[in-house]
């Protein structure tokens, strides 16, 4: 597949081809291709069109035009471009105001600086590093709770299971808040939040914004779990406030993103609005639930698919834990390099965010093409990575691909495979979900025997898009080791 190289230069938008002589699939006045979407496998579909169409197409929803973009370069090249030429799609900036999740993910221009100086330092090294001795503490919970289930021969619903580890570990870490979904049974913020980005995706690809004049059954229900989701969020910041205000000091040295976000003036003395305030709550745990929790469940099935690999992993816990039953140090997670590898090569076969939407700020030239402003671009994040032409055995399961350090292999599949984006926005929170995935698989791995992971019926899990993509239907059984 050649690609044209990427041609940022806007003055040479007038030499290039026009959007309207793209290949793309036939589409509909005004709905576009609205119809043929098929939301649930939306990535699957968009990489059958890059298959069919090439490596860039045309794509309408609504009054809308996309390119679809799959070409690694080219993707590298618009992520690289931000915030100036492209940003995030502006329909989702709209719909995060109206659910008051406008954050650092939605957020544009000179608000989204200043929030991003803020989350990066949050998510710094660091900071992980004096968080450590709290994800330990909700390691050992969820190792309890899995001895439990173990004992008790009882199957465990996966992906509910992991999103409590990763909300529990997001809300400590960046909220200073002891949510504890794990043992709570009735884990109320983690069962509100789950209902926000499936609503969100929904709208996203949406024709027309009809729940701005329409309430429809499911849109009510939603409306009742966002509110019960802003009550959690306003107790949580009020705490915060409590807390700040006894201990004046934190101002001065927060030990959160919250107390960070309250204490923040910028040049001109002003404390960030209070939307920025819940936006970003708001942001952050939906940006650390999912994408965490899904991440570990496909790793969770790929390795117990292959035998071989589970043993390897077996191996490297016991060698570098010893007689412990977690890493009970920081420089320990270091040590797991087979660990790091078998979570590189899933994120490499199912990434759980493989679109990303973006918008055009300006007319632009991009691959010899001229993209008017307000032209959306959905970058295919998976198609290249799996593309058999790049990779040998692009299709398998191979980890040890990611250890053969140096060669050009290596250089090649970073090219290729960019989980967590790229350029100015790459994902803030990667340093907090390898740290948790080398947690909980090590734990894992140390302590029990995978006596299943499976679907009902036995299969292949489905790929299920909901802004993130999930496994849908995994259920696992362990049993204790006997070591
Ligand atoms: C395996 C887990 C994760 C994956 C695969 C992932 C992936 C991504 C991707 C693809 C983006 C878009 C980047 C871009 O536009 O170039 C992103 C953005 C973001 N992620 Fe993550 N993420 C993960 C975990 C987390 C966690 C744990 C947090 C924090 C709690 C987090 C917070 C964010 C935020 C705040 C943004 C927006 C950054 C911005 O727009 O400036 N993510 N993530």
């Amino acid at each position: 597949m050649s690609s044209p190289g990427p041609d940022t230069a806007g003055t040479a938008a007038h030499r290039a081809r026009a959007l309207d002589a793209l290949p793309g699939p036939g589409a509909l006045p005004v709905l576009g291709n609205v119809l043929q979407l098929e939301l649930p496998r939306l990535h699957q579909q968009l990489e059958d069109w890059a298959a069919q169409y090439g490596a860039i197409y045309r794509l309408q929803i609504g009054r809308q035009r996309f390119v679809c973009i799959a070409d690694p370069d080219l993707i590298g090249a618009i992520l690289r471009l931000r915030p100036e030429h492209w940003r995030r799609v502006r329909r989702l900036e709209q719909i995060a105001r109206e659910i008051g999740a406008n954050g650092v993910f939605s957020a544009e221009g000179a608000s989204w600086s200043r929030q991003r100086r803020m989350v990066m330092a949050a998510f710094d090294p660091g900071h992980l590093k004096r968080f450590f001795p709290r994800q330990v503490l909700i390691t050992e919970r969820l190792l309890a709770r899995w001895q439990r289930a173990a004992d008790s021969g009882l199957a465990l619903e996966l992906q509910p299971e992991l999103m409590r580890y990763s909300v529990d570990t997001v809300a400590g870490l960046a909220l200073g808040v002891d949510v504890d979904t794990i043992e709570e049974q009735q884990d109320p913020l983690q069962r509100h939040l789950d209902t926000v980005l499936p609503v969100v995706f929904r709208r996203l690809n949406a024709p027309l914004p009809y729940w701005r004049w329409i309430r429809l059954p499911a849109d009510r229900d939603f409306d009742r779990h966002l509110a019960q989701m802003h009550r959690i969020m306003r107790e949580m910041i009020d705490s915060a406030r409590k807390r700040m205000r006894a201990a004046p000091s934190l101002a001065e040295h927060p030990t959160n993103l919250l107390e960070a976000m309250l204490a923040v003036r910028d040049t001109d003395g002003d404390a960030l609005s209070e939307e920025e305030l819940v936006g970003n709550v708001f942001t952050i745990l939906l940006a650390g639930e999912d994408t965490t929790a899904n991440t570990l469940a496909w790793t969770l099935w790929l390795l117990h698919e292959d035998r071989d690999c589970w043993l390897r992993l077996v191996d490297e816990a016991d060698h570098v834990l010893g007689d412990q039953d977690m890493p009970r140090s920081f420089d320990a997670l270091r040590e797991f390099a087979w660990l790091a590898a078998c979570v590189d090569e899933s994120m490499r076969l199912r990434p759980v965010a493989p679109l990303i939407y973006l918008e055009t700020q300006r007319d632009t030239a991009l691959g010899g093409l001229a993209i008017p402003r307000g032209t959306g671009a959905i970058l295919l994040m998976r198609f290249a990575a799996i593309d058999a032409g790049r990779l040998p055995d692009a299709g398998s399961f191979d980890p040890q691909r990611w250890l053969d350090r140096g060669s050009s292999q290596r250089a090649s599949l970073n090219h290729v495979t960019r989980p967590f984006g790229g350029g100015p926005r790459l994902c803030p929170g990667r340093y907090l979900a390898l740290l948790e995935t080398k947690m909980l698989l090590s734990m894992l791995a140390r302590n029990f025997e995978l006596v299943d992971v499976a679907t009902a019926s036995g299969g292949a899990p489905p790929e299920r898009m909901a802004f993130t993509m999930h496994p849908e239907g995994l259920r696992m059984r362990l049993a204790r080791r006997l070591h």
